[in-house]
């Protein structure tokens, strides 16, 4: 039996027993392996679809809790946050703790160099607090903000690194006019992590970051792969092309992440998500087949002319 043929028996069979929605999807993407990537600079897999953090309030602490738990649930790791994401660390620290799995999560934050706590350290302020607040004696990435103060706070980065205080390093942008700043950092310092832009509308880093990633063995954390949901603003109600079912996609989120993550460079997509059933769509987008380079270019045909 192929496995298309046994992903729709598990189904149909699921659907006769009655089984509710959350265990249907289970039974799915038990079917479909896992999506991991390696690390370049140290081999270690992680699943390529993490989760981003920006949006998180602390108004909806238990959605955010059970979010993170289903996450976990679904094999994913990955956590994006960042000091200045208002309460989204402390959030976080305190889902993890009360769930009890914060050994099984890969958490990434961000440095804020100086301002945000008006401390004028140079951001040693900023990470002590990330530590504090995610609850963590030790970070698995820690990334320069917006690559703001790169220069004087990469030899802090550094230090803790080699202190076991953070296990990898990197940098992030959002924004292509950076792309050529992001590309010189990778030259410069070595680093493990790049974070950037990318996705199907937003193509600039597959030219002119990406190649370089390849080259310098740098991993890439991928941003506003959903364009802030304007993605699936704009696929709106069309039907998704028949042969999305080839690479085992069910909907648009799946699409657009998997064009991501299909990327050789990309080591993982951070949609972000505040909504556990949006959280296990985008799970679903880390199982299963990935498109190759000429399904790639038929999904950008697909979009472009949308
Ligand atoms: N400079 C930087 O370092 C930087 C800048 C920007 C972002 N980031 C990181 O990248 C992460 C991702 O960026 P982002 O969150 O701004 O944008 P995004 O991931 O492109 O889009 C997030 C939006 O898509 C919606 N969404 C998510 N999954 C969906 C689904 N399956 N179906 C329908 N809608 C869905 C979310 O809605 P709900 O909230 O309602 O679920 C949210 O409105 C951030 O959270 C942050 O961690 C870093």
């Amino acid at each position: 039996m192929s496995r298309r043929e046994a992903l729709r028996v598990g189904l149909l069979a699921c659907m006769g027993a009655g089984c509710a929605r959350a265990s249907w999807a289970d039974e799915a993407a038990g079917l479909l392996a896992l999506i991991s990537k390696a690390i370049p600079s140290s081999g270690e897999k992680i699943p390529a679809i993490g989760l981003g953090s920006d949006s998180f309030q602390t108004s909806e602490r238990d959605a955010i809790r059970a979010e993170i738990g289903r996450m976990h649930e679904l094999g994913g790791s990955l956590i994006d946050t960042a000091a200045a994401y208002g309460d989204s660390e402390a959030l976080i620290g305190d889902a993890l703790a009360a769930l009890g799995i914060r050994d099984r999560m890969f958490l990434a934050t961000k440095l804020t160099a100086g301002g945000l706590l008006g401390s004028g350290n140079g951001g040693e302020a900023s990470f002590h607090r990330s530590l504090e607040r995610l609850k963590t004696p030790r970070l698995d990435l820690l990334q320069v903000h917006n690559l703001n103060g790169v220069d004087s706070l990469m030899p802090m980065l550094q230090q803790w690194k080699k202190a076991g205080k953070i296990r990898y390093i990197g940098v992030t942008t959002s924004r292509t006019s950076q792309h050529g700043d992001l590309v010189e950092a990778m030259r410069k310092y070595p680093l493990d992590f790049i974070q950037v832009d990318y996705s199907i509308a937003n193509r600039d880093a597959a030219a002119n970051v990406f190649p370089v990633a390849l080259e310098r063995g740098v991993a890439v954390l991928a941003n506003l792969p959903l364009a802030r949901a304007s993605l699936i603003g704009r696929a709106g109600q069309r039907a998704l092309p028949d042969w999305a079912a080839d690479f085992d996609v069910s909907s648009w989120s799946q699409f657009f992440l998997k064009y991501v993550i299909s990327h050789p460079a990309v080591t993982c997509a951070i949609p972000g998500s505040t909504k556990v059933a949006h959280l296990e769509d985008n799970q679903r987008a880390a199982r299963g087949r990935l498109p190759d380079m000429a399904m790639r270019s038929k999904m950008e045909g697909f979009w472009d002319g949308m």
